[in-house]
Order: C-alpha cells, then structure tokens, then sequence
C-alpha cells in the first residue's frame, strides 16, 4: 500500500463496512484513456472509485482496476442505478448489467442516482434493498435526495431490515447542505460530496487562495480538506496524475475553525451547479 492510500480516512458505514474519506469521481472519463487515469489513480494510492450505469464508463472502471494491480478487496467501488431504471425489477437488472460491465460480483456501494417522482419510493427502495440480500452490493444508499426524502427512504428500509448507508450530494464552499449534513448525522448515514471542486471552479477562488497560500498548499487541497475536516467523504474526478496526487494528500494538516468558517461564509443562494429539470425540491 503506498504511503497517501495509508493515510485516507475511512468513515464507518451503517452496516459495518468502511468508505475511503476520498474517492476520485469519473463522471466524463471515457475511453482507453479513462482505464489508464483509474489505473493510475490506484497506484497513486486512490482506493475509492465513483461511477454510475449512466456515466458509460463501468467497462473502463473494471478495466482501470484490473490494469493496477491492486487487490479487489483494498478498493472501494460505487455505482449507481439511473432515475428511470429504479422500479421494482428494473433495479435490479441495471445493477446486474453495471457488474457485468465492471466484471465484478460485487460493488461495496450500489446507489439510487436520483429520486423519481413518477415511480414510488418504497417499490425503489424495496428493490434496492432486494439487489443487496441478492449480494449485488455489500452497502446500499441513495444520491440526491433532500432530508424528507433520505428520511423517507432511511424508514423504507429499515422496514426491510437494510440501512442507507450513504447520500451523496452536490457539495462544495458555493453551496450550503447544512440540512442534509445534520439529517445524514441524525440516521447515521454518510453524506459524500459530489462536484467538491465546484466542477473545477472552486480552484479559482481568491479567498480560498488565500487560505492556501497561508499553508502552503493548492486551492483544492484546501478545498478537498475542508470536505473531509467536516466528516464527509469527497470523490473530486481528475484526469491529470498531478492533480490527482494533490487531491489525495490532504490527510497530513488540519485547517484552524477560521479557516473552516471562512470557507464556509462563501456559500451563495445560487451556488448549485447540477440542477437537472427532474430534480427533487431541494432543501433551502
Ligand atoms: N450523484 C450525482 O448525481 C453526481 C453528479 C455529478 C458528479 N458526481 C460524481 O462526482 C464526481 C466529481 O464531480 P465533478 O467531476 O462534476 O466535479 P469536481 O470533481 O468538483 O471537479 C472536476 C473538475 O475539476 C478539475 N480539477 C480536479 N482537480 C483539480 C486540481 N487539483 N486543480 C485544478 N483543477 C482540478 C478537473 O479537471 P482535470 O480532470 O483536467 O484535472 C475537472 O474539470 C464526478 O466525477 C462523479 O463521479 C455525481
């Protein structure tokens, strides 16, 4: 194990497995060269892949970790069931055909990519919750969903005997989850941060530059440990090793509360970037 995938923190899932603090996201990573970026990725030391049926990129994930050489079992991996295909039946289909493509049996983490407003909570979650007893999935959790909803869905299955184990949301200093951070606490539930560089923004801010200039460090470590400091877990996409390795080693300093705060001042009423027209009611 290199010495930066040593020094990741892992946060306890409901139901006893471990997730990698920091993942690297591969929304947009397509094509021979996504299997050597993943590759790459897993020899830096990253041990927490994202991706999702919809990002057409699970053969080049599966490919990616196969071409590292490390073990299966020291990588974490998540997809995720796009919002039309998580009726009863469907669900569980889409998670087969995501393993076939990863040639996996198994992912760690299997989420619902968006909740659908024309097909009922309880039939998704029962199914997600069948995908799991049918061993698709050790952990089984839910991405984009507001506090009503995760709350909705933390009840749905519990009544099947399951636990959500994560949420995973759009987070980054322009945008305030407060509500949803407090609700994933209250249910034990791991909130993870999609989009935490602000789709790259962020590494444009001055005051966030200022901070970094103050410790020595880029923008987006400061950015990526602000996310960790918090207890979440961040899955920032880079195609480029460099900036791969910097997102990884933010395991070896700790910004003061100033700095915590400050950062988190920056959010904004408009600060979301991934608001799709079937979005759910967000919480405001
Ligand atoms: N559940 C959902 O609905 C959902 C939605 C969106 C995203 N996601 C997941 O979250 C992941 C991350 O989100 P994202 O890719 O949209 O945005 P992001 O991680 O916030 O930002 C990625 C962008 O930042 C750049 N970047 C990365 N590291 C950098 C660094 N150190 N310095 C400067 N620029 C840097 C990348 O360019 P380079 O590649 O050139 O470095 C890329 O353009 C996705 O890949 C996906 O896995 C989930």
């Amino acid at each position: 194990m290199t010495d930066l995938a040593a020094a990741v923190t892992r946060l306890p899932l409901n139901g006893g497995a471990q997730i990698p603090a920091l993942g690297l996201g591969t929304f947009r990573l397509s094509g021979p060269s996504a299997v050597d970026s993943i590759s790459a990725a897993l020899s830096l030391g990253y041990r927490h892949l994202d991706t999702a049926a919809m990002y057409e990129n699970e053969a080049e994930v599966g490919a990616g970790l196969r071409a590292s050489g490390v073990k299966r079992d020291e990588v974490f991996i998540t997809t995720k069931v796009w919002t039309s295909d998580i009726a009863r039946g469907d669900l569980q289909a889409s998670a087969q055909a995501s393993l076939e493509r990863l040639k996996l049996d198994q992912v760690d983490l299997l989420l619902i990519h968006w909740p659908n407003r024309a097909i009922p909570l309880a039939a998704s979650i029962e199914a997600l919750c069948d995908a799991k007893r049918r061993g698709y999935a050790r952990s089984i959790g839910v991405a984009n969903f507001p506090v009503e909803m995760l709350e909705d869905a933390v009840r749905l299955a519990g009544a099947h005997g399951e636990t959500i184990a994560t949420n995973q949301c759009e987070y980054h200093p322009r945008l305030s989850q407060a509500k949803v951070i407090e609700a994933c606490r209250r249910h034990g539930v791991v909130f993870v941060s999609y989009c935490p560089l602000g789709q790259g923004r962020m590494t444009e801010d001055e005051a966030i530059a200022a901070i970094a200039r103050k410790h020595g460090k880029t923008v987006s470590q400061i950015v990526l440990r602000w996310h960790v400091q918090q207890g979440v877990a961040a899955i920032p996409k880079s195609a480029n090793a460099g900036r791969q390795r910097d997102n990884l080693d933010i395991f070896g300093f700790t910004l003061p509360d100033e700095d915590m705060r400050a950062i988190a001042a920056l959010a904004r009423h408009d600060g979301r970037l991934v608001k799709p027209g079937f979005s759910p009611e967000w919480d405001r």
